[in-house]
């Protein structure tokens, strides 16, 4: 949509349009909000995140969690709006300009005390002409339960207001930096306004990475987090096996991808939690390969590795498959590598373990396991064919926050060994152009590792019948 036509259509509609809603619309307002679909959290569930993350601040100190920039793609189009998690973990809200105040000790407004402030933008009927309606403050308390609402554009004058009362702000908006223009200031270039309000009134405020306190609290997920990442998991799997029944040698890597991707928009995921990685014959050796423009070829391997992302939670799952339908010996003694470096090191996820300890055990049985093919020498570093780390968190982001836990109850983890090797690596070139992952989502409980994602098929006979069983 251009923007001069645009204007003109506008200028039409508000000749019909009243400049405000009608009562039947505000009547049906809630049942606009198209993101309350009936399986989000309660806001009971947002209530106790935001309750224990009070109970870690300290007296004299606050928290301020603002929502993520608008980034703009070209011209007149954005990217979709994706909301920064700090936020959405502790409100649910994914509206543009909005923002969430902790404050312990509170803050003095009509005459109470509130430790919890909510900011969004107020509604404006010609903004909501295009983009749809928004909550405002009055619905968003309904919405959130948050009783203080206010408008985004009074928090700036907040802040001022409070900071000289706080010795300690906790924030989580530093990546902006890097994407504000360094020339242009503008209305909302919130690291120079924050700045600025600090810098010029000289204050003796220590700002420190909100991810302190939030990043453990995410980090172990609720029985209800678990759920929403099953579905996200499951909607996953389904893509996977989707994408593997209509493979045959000669599609587009593009073609997986769209079979994919339409069964995670098909059963409700919102987007991919990351651009799908789909690589074919040499592509399989380049970890983060998403460019997904080849074309696959008769005897090649296709690693997809693609996760729906569901109600804010995205899963993580890889499989390696031969687009003909059959392994050659070569690429099943490498899959059956990974495969094995992958059970045992699914095992290896309990409770106590160091979060570096399954990668430890996946990468013995690899190096091993490579010596015995003959492609690594004895003593040889396995990390020039598995050149990666076998696990990293998962949740609200892909690579979800924390790395070197110990492993706890409710933490959920990727489990993902891979061998790559590239045309030219230094063994018999049977070897080569042959890349294999195997990724699947692990939730640590007391009584071992779950595997999240073990309705796929995983192993090289499970593929072999899956793969083009849509044509067979
Ligand atoms: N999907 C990216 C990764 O597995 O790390
Ligand atoms: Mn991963
Ligand atoms: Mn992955």
């Amino acid at each position: 949509m251009s923007r001069p036509v645009s204007l003109l259509l506008l200028l039409s509609l508000l000749a019909i349009v009243p400049a405000s809603l009608t009562r039947a619309q505000e009547a049906g307002l809630y049942e606009h909000f198209d993101v309350y679909d009936g399986d989000n959290f309660p806001r009971t569930e947002y209530a106790n995140r935001r309750k224990q993350t009070l109970e870690k601040l300290k007296s004299g100190e606050g928290m301020l969690l603002r929502s993520a920039e608008v980034r703009n793609r070209s011209n007149d189009v954005d990217y979709e709006f994706r909301q920064r998690n700090n936020l959405l973990y502790l409100t649910g809200v994914t509206e543009t300009q909005s923002a969430l105040l902790l404050l312990p000790d509170g803050v003095e407004i009509d005459g109470k005390r509130i430790q919890e402030v909510l900011f969004v933008a107020e509604r404006n009927p010609t903004h909501e002409i295009w983009e749809g309606i928004r909550m405002g403050p009055e619905v968003a308390a309904q919405v959130t339960g948050i009783t203080t609402v206010l408008p985004y554009d009074k928090l700036a004058k907040r802040l001022e207001d409070l900071f000289p009362t706080l010795n300690k702000l906790y924030y989580d908006s530093w990546t902006i930096e890097s994407i504000v223009d360094p020339v242009v200031e503008g209305e909302f270039n919130w690291p120079a306004i924050v700045r600025s309000i600090l810098e010029e009134s000289e204050l003796d405020l220590e700002i420190e990475d909100a991810g302190t306190i939030l990043n453990g609290m995410r980090a172990i997920k609720s029985e209800r987090e678990i759920a929403m990442m099953q579905k996200a998991i499951d909607i996953s799997a389904e893509g996977h096996r989707e994408a593997m029944r209509m493979a045959k040698p000669g599609m587009f890597e593009y073609e997986f991808e769209a079979s994919m991707e339409y069964a995670f928009r098909r059963l409700g995921a919102e987007d991919p939690g990351y651009p799908s990685i789909i690589g074919s014959g040499p592509n399989t050796c380049i970890l983060h390969y998403n460019t997904n423009r080849r074309k696959s070829l008769d005897g090649e391997l296709v690693l997809m590795d693609c996760g729906a992302e569901y109600h804010g939670y995205s899963a993580d799952i890889t499989r390696t498959f031969p687009v003909n339908g059959k392994f050659t010996p070569e690429q099943r003694a490498i899959y059956n590598l990974v495969l094995e470096a992958q059970t045992e090191a699914i095992k290896e996820c309990k409770v106590g373990v160091q979060f570096w300890d399954p990668h430890k055990k996946a990468g013995q049985i690899i190096s091993s396991g490579l010596v015995k093919l003959g492609i690594m020498k004895e003593g040889d570093d396995v990390r020039k064919y598995f050149m990666h780390g076998t696990s990293h968190f998962l949740g609200m982001d892909v690579h979800d926050v924390g790395d070197d836990y110990t492993l706890q109850p409710g933490m959920v983890l990727t489990v993902e060994p891979g061998i790559y090797i590239p045309e030219g690596s230094k063994c018999d070139p049977k070897w080569w152009n042959i890349g294999v992952r195997i990724e699947d989502d692990v939730l640590v409980t007391k009584s071992g590792s779950v595997n999240l994602s073990a309705g796929l098929e995983r192993t090289a006979d499970e593929i072999e019948r899956l793969v083009g069983s849509k044509r067979k």
